[in-house]
């Protein structure tokens, strides 16, 4: 007994001193199997390969390794996926990627809010949003800031929310299981096919060798600086999508896809019907001649591709939006759409340039709105963005009085005879009186079955109108009578 107890605790000094000399801060992950095995090659003490299979391999990893094989082995990348533990790695190895549920048949059918939208796209709104974010020093998803700006970025939606009135409208943070830094997802109910969604993302975090110093500029403050544009100009035209649609701000994926793939995983256990994902990750260094790069991984969705494609080619061909486009391949899981790609909904990356001529500073203290100095290439992408979704999810025809509640839309039109009353959430009246300064009521209706009250009883004075809604929302207007 004594004995056993002195081996067994010898045994475990032994294996704890050689986590804690070599296998701080690993992590389970799949990659690759060239890049892993490379990866050994050159540096050994960084990763274990504990199984291959299909091409694909399951590895015991430190994240620095994503820095070596930037400089030293790829043009950019590896992408290695995250995964909690050693059991989900191996079994993310027989995970069928490139296999797609039945695809909608995408159509155009939009297009004067199309083109009323894209025209009021503004690079310096989008400048702005990158500066704020750029300007919390590093998003590296275990730092305090990185949750700073999720709160930040939720703010943002939420006054954008607060102007256009609408109360259907929600933010909600998401919590993760793999790192303290937390998601921000806004949601659009559909009106008609509300169990579809049309989602589009990117990741909020950022990194640096320096962990404290990842401004992220580029990758990827400019994604959500791009999104952020296409909710400001949706809600500015009062959108009501058809379909769900959703924009997300995601946590941790610099480590390896971590608050995507979460999200990607609760949506195929709910079942939910994700009909098209567009990845926004990089979206303001031009580095190509041409302005928009679709990606053709094989873990993307063709249709979707050529949807975007379709998009471009119908509104961005002439005239002042328009744009170029080219082609180019990521050669790995690069960012959050590989992680909806893996739960087999559709896809697409459209990117800032070729792969080989993207930012270099990426992941660099470098990585600052500067080196660009504003956002024209990133509005490209916001117009690309406003496309799709208006295209995608589709303007709902059926006004839902139960759905749809606006704060303070209702007007009052005075001409001395009849007080009009213009509710702008199609709402009716029900119940509506006058009173004057002393609080004596001249005039009271309900069910008010037109908009018109007749106010040709009153003296001449100031009065109020107050009036309830059938939702029960209260409006006031003072008016004068001559
Ligand atoms: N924005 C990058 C992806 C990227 C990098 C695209 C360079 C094109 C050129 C993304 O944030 C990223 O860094 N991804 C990781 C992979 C991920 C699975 C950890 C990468 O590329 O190393
Ligand atoms: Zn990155």
């Amino acid at each position: 007994m004594y004995l056993k107890s002195i081996f067994l605790g010898c045994l475990s000094f032994a294996l704890t001193s050689l986590h804690a000399q070599d296998r701080t801060g690993f992590i389970h992950a799949t990659m690759q199997e060239n890049h892993a095995v490379e990866l050994f090659h050159q540096f050994p003490q960084l990763i274990d390969i504990i199984e291959s299979k299909n091409q694909l391999s399951a590895v015991y990893i430190h994240p620095d390794a994503t820095h070596e094989l930037h400089q030293k082995i790829l043009s950019h990348g590896p992408g290695f996926i995250f995964h909690p533990d050693k059991q989900q790695a191996i079994q993310a190895l027989d995970q069928p990627v490139g296999k797609w549920m039945n695809v909608t048949n995408y159509t155009l059918s939009e297009s004067s809010f199309v083109y009323k939208a894209i025209d009021d796209v503004k690079a310096d709104r989008i400048k702005e949003v990158m500066l704020i974010l750029e300007n919390f020093g590093t998003r590296f998803h275990t730092d305090p800031k990185a949750n700073l700006a999720v709160q930040k970025v939720k703010e943002l939606w939420e006054e954008l929310i607060a102007i256009s009135g609408r109360t259907d409208i929600h933010v909600r943070i998401i919590n993760h299981v793999n790192t303290p830094m937390k998601s921000v997802v806004l949601t659009i109910d559909g009106n008609e096919k509300a169990d579809e969604y049309v989602i589009i993302g990117g990741h909020l975090d950022s990194t640096a060798p320096d962990k404290t110093n990842a401004p992220g500029s580029d990758d990827n403050a400019s994604g959500i600086a791009t999104i952020t544009e296409v909710i400001r100009v949706l809600l500015s035209h009062d959108f009501m999508p058809q379909r769900t649609t959703e924009f997300m701000a995601y946590a941790a994926e610099e480590i390896g896809l971590v608050g995507s793939k979460e999200i990607a995983t609760t949506y195929k256990n709910q079942e939910k019907n994700v009909i098209a994902y567009v990845q926004f990750d990089m979206t303001n260094y031009q580095g190509s001649v041409e302005d928009i790069f679709i990606t053709t991984d094989s873990y993307n969705n063709n249709d979707l591709n050529l949807y975007l494609i379709d998009l471009m080619e119908t509104y961005n061909k002439t005239g002042k939006h328009a744009l170029t486009y080219n082609y180019t391949k990521c050669n790995y899981g690069c960012s959050d759409h590989h992680s909806w790609a893996q739960k087999g909904y559709p896809t697409a990356f459209p990117f800032e340039a070729s792969f080989s001529e993207s930012s270099p500073y990426i992941h660099t203290a470098s990585d600052r709105f500067t080196i660009v100095g504003h956002a024209d290439h990133a509005a490209k992408f916001s117009k690309l963005g406003l496309e799709f979704v208006i295209e995608a999810a589709k303007t709902s025809n059926k006004m839902s009085l139960t759905n749809i509640h606006y704060k303070n839309q209702a007007k009052f039109y005075n001409d001395n005879q009849f007080l009009t009353i213009q509710l702008t959430n199609q709402s009716k009246v029900h119940t509506i009186k006058v009173i004057d300064a002393a609080g004596f009521t001249h005039l009271s209706k309900e069910y008010l079955a037109s908009t018109k009250l007749d106010i040709r009883s009153l003296k001449s004075g100031f009065y109020i109108a107050i009036l309830t809604d059938q939702l029960g929302e209260t409006f006031t207007h003072k008016f004068r009578v001559y």
